[in-house]
């Protein structure tokens, strides 16, 4: 499974690049809004941080002027796969990004058949939002359960499910249970998948044991 960080704090996404864990960012306009930077410039600093796709969302609605900020945003990076949302405009701009070598994301998927559409379309990426489904009462998990399903009987179709509105690590979990492509996690919860607290003990152990052994490796 590969993880996207879902955020568009710099230092956030540096500290988790050193893992060498990070594949790719995801942003939006939300997280854009919260980061207070000029969001051309912010993609652009991402892109160098990160060599994977990092994704930055169109803003306009209507067709032309989305597939022209899409052309904007794809010029920043060769990396910027461009977001557009699940609409026929998003998806006509999906068609004409995708068919031009552009990767495209397309956000705010809430059921299978939306899924079905965007494969159609040529994105690289659906992003189904488990949280948000999660928040109605609507288990988020039976969609990717059921994108992945229909997608395996096309092998053919270009596109990869990008697990979104990630909450917790529980959620990262059961989506690679499922075999998702990709999950985009905030940066708090990909340290939380971290923490065991066997696993601190047991260091801690180690640590003190080795100390009384007197010895050293280098
Ligand atoms: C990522 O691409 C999405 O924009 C993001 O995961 C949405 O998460 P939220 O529902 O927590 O805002």
């Amino acid at each position: 499974m590969k993880f996207f960080v879902d955020t568009a704090e710099i230092d956030d996404i540096r500290d988790l690049a050193e893992t060498g864990l990070v594949d790719g960012v995801t942003t939006n306009p939300s997280l854009i809004h919260k980061s207070g930077r000029d969001f051309l410039e912010v993609i652009a600093e991402i892109c160098d941080l990160v060599d994977g796709p990092v994704s930055a969302e169109v803003a306009a609605t209507d067709y032309p002027t989305m597939l022209e900020e899409g052309r904007k945003l794809a010029k920043i990076a060769s990396n910027v796969a461009v977001k557009v949302p699940l609409t026929p405009d998003g998806l006509k701009t999906c068609r004409a990004l995708s068919q031009s070598g552009t990767q495209v994301n397309v956000t705010l998927c809430f059921s299978a058949n939306q899924a079905i559409l965007a494969a159609k379309a040529g994105a690289s990426f659906i992003s189904p939002f488990i949280g948000r489904l999660d928040d109605i009462a609507t288990d988020g998990m039976d969609l990717i359960a059921d994108i992945c399903d229909v997608y395996a009987n096309y092998p053919e179709l270009p596109t990869e499910v990008l697990v979104a509105s990630v909450r917790h690590p529980m959620h990262v979990l059961q989506a690679a249970k499922l075999g998702a492509d990709v999950a985009t996690v905030p940066p708090g919860v990909i340290w939380q998948m971290f923490n065991h607290p066997l696993t601190e003990k047991g260091l801690a152990a180690f640590v003190a044991d080795w100390q009384k052994t007197g010895q050293t490796i280098l």
